[in-house]
C-alpha cells in the first residue's frame, strides 16, 4: 500500500482521497481553505455526494487518511501526489493552470526522490511537462516522476465512478512510473490504458467533448421535433435501441452546465485554434448549447404573456444537474439570473443549494420547499430533474398558482397528459 497526498480538497479531491484510503492506501489530503480542512477533520464532507461522508468517517477512523492545510506538509512524505485542484476557464477559452503552477511550486522543494507527481485536474495536452518543467524550476529533485492520470468521475456518483471506473489512463513516457501508478489502481476492476501523456491528456478533452456533442446533438433534434410536431422522447427511444447509440446521455434539457464540459469543450477548441485545426464542429456544439439556455427563458417569457417584468415565476431546480450541490455554470442559474434581469419576480427552491443560491443570486427570493416555490406564481419552470419534483402532490400545486398556470419543463420530468389534466398550460422539451 502506498503513502498518498491529493492536493485539493473539492469534488475531485474528496472522493479521490477517500477512496484510496478505502482502498487501504495512506492519505494525506490537503487544501488552502483552513476552514473546509477543519470540518473534513471532523468527518465533515462540504459537498453533497452519496456515500461520501461514511468513506471519510472509515478514513478517518481508520487512522489511513487525514486532512492538512497547506500542500507541503502532505507532499513531504509521499509516493504519490496526486494534483486535484482547479483548472478554470481563462478569458481566452484555454485552461487556466495557474492554480496548478502554483502547487508544483509549493511540493518541489519537498518531494523526496522517487515520488510521481499524478496530473489528476483536467489539463491540456503538453501539461504533463509543463508540470515537469514547473517542478524543476523550482528545484525539486531529479528523480521526480510525473504522468498524467486523467478523471472521469460524474458528481453525484463521485464514489461508485471511483472505485469502479469504466477505465484507468495514466499517460507517462516513463515505463515504470506508469506501472508504479497503476499499481495504486490494483484493487480496482478495470482496464488500465498506458499511453504517452499527450494523448491521455486528449482522451480526457476527447471523452468530455463526445459527451457534450451527443447532449447539444439531442437538443438540436428536440428543437427540430417541436418545429414539425415530433416527440423527442419516442425518437430517442427508437434511436437508443441500436447498441451503437445507445441511450446514455441523450436528455434533451436546458443545455449542459456545470464546472466541466462548458469549460472543457471552450479549452478544446483554444487547442485547436493553437494548433491551427477549425474544429467547427465543437464551435457548433457550444453554440447550440448557449442558444438552448435562452430558449428556455424564450418559453418562459412566452408563458408570462411576452413579457417577464412584474410577473411571479416559481423555479423548481438551481443546481446544474440532479443529485449535487454544485452551482458553476449550472444552466438553471442562468435561466434564473435571466428572468430576474427581465424584472419577473422569482420565488426558487433546489433541494440542495439553498444556501448557496442565496448569496449567488441577490434578488431570488428562496422557498422553503417545492409547493413554497409555486405558491403565488402564475409561471413554474422546472429547471433541474431532481426525483423528488415528480413525486409532488399536483393538485395542491397547481389550486396554489395563479392565471395562466404555465409549466414549463426544461428536463421532460413530468408526464405532459397528467400536467394537462391537472390544469397546467404544460410545455416541455422537444415534444
Ligand atoms: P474544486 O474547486 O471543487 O476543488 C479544488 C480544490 O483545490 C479547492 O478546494 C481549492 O481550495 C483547492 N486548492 C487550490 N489551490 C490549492 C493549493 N495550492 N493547495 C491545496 N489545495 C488547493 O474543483 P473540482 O471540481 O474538484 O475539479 C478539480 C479538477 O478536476 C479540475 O481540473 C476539473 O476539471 C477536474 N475534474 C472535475 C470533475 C468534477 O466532477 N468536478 C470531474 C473530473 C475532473
Ligand atoms: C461530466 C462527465 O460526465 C464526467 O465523466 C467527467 O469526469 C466530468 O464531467 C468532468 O470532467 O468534470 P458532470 O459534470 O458531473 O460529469 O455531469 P454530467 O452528468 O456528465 O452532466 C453534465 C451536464 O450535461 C449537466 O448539466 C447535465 O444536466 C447535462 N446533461 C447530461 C444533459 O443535458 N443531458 C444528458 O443526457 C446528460
Amino acid at each position: 500500500m502506498s503513502e498518498i497526498a491529493v492536493i485539493g480538497a473539492g469534488y475531485v479531491g474528496i472522493p479521490t482521497a477517500a477512496c484510496f484510503a478505502h482502498l487501504g492506501h495512506h492519505v494525506v489530503c490537503a487544501d488552502v481553505d483552513e476552514a473546509r480542512v477543519r470540518g473534513l477533520a471532523k468527518g465533515e464532507v462540504p459537498i453533497l455526494e452519496e456515500g461520501l461522508p461514511a468513506l471519510v468517517v472509515e478514513g478517518l477512523q481508520s487512522g489511513r487518511l487525514r486532512f492538512v492545510v497547506g500542500s507541503q506538509e502532505a507532499a513531504a512524505h509521499a509516493e504519490f501526489v496526486f494534483i486535484c485542484v482547479q483548472t478554470p476557464q481563462s478569458e481566452s477559452g484555454a485552461a487556466d493552470l495557474s492554480v496548478v503552477e502554483g502547487v508544483a511550486r509549493e511540493i518541489a522543494p519537498v518531494l523526496r526522490p522517487g515520488t510521481v507527481v499524478v496530473n489528476k485536474s483536467t489539463m491540456p495536452v503538453g501539461s504533463t511537462d509543463a508540470v515537469a518543467r514547473a517542478l524543476k524550476s523550482a528545484g525539486a529533485v531529479t528523480d521526480v516522476g510525473v504522468a498524467s492520470n486523467p478523471e472521469f468521475l460524474r458528481e453525484g456518483q463521485a464514489v461508485r465512478d471511483t472505485l469502479a471506473p469504466h477505465r484507468v489512463v495514466i499517460g507517462c513516457d516513463d515505463t515504470e512510473v506508469a506501472v508504479r501508478v497503476s499499481a495504486v489502481y490494483r484493487d480496482i476492476q478495470a482496464p488500465v490504458l498506458v499511453t504517452d501523456p499527450a494523448s491521455a491528456e486528449m482522451i480526457k478533452y476527447a471523452s468530455n467533448a463526445f459527451l457534450a456533442t451527443k447532449i447539444s446533438f439531442v437538443n438540436a433534434i428536440a428543437n427540430l421535433c417541436e418545429a414539425v410536431n415530433a416527440d423527442v422522447r419516442e425518437v430517442v427511444l427508437g434511436m437508443g435501441y441500436d447498441p451503437r447509440i445507445g441511450f446514455e446521455v441523450l436528455h434533451p434539457g436546458p443545455g449542459f452546465g456545470g464546472s466541466c464540459f462548458p469549460k472543457d469543450t471552450a479549452a478544446l477548441l483554444h487547442t485547436a485554434d493553437e494548433a491551427g485545426y477549425d474544429f467547427g464542429l465543437l464551435r457548433a456544439v457550444m453554440d447550440v448549447n448557449v442558444k438552448q439556455r435562452n430558449l428556455v427563458v424564450d418559453k418562459l417569457r412566452a408563458a408570462a404573456g411576452g413579457d417577464l417584468r412584474g410577473a411571479n415565476v416559481g423555479v423548481w431546480g438551481l443546481a446544474f444537474k440532479a443529485n449535487t450541490d454544485d452551482l458553476r455554470d449550472s444552466p438553471a442559474v442562468f435561466v434564473a439570473e435571466q428572468l430576474i434581469a427581465e424584472g419577473a419576480t422569482i420565488r426558487a427552491y433546489d433541494p440542495a443549494a439553498r444556501e448557496t443560491a442565496a448569496v449567488r443570486l441577490p434578488g431570488l427570493e428562496v422557498a422553503t420547499d417545492a409547493y413554497d416555490a409555486a405558491a403565488g406564481a402564475s409561471v413554474l419552470a422546472l429547471l433541474t430533474e431532481w426525483d423528488e419534483f415528480r413525486w409532488l402532490d399536483f393538485g395542491r400545486v397547481r389550486t396554489s398558482m395563479q392565471s395562466p398556470y404555465a409549466l414549463v419543463d426544461a428536463r421532460n420530468l413530468l408526464d405532459p397528459s397528467a400536467m394537462r389534466r391537472r390544469g397546467f398550460v404544460y410545455q416541455g422539451v422537444g415534444r
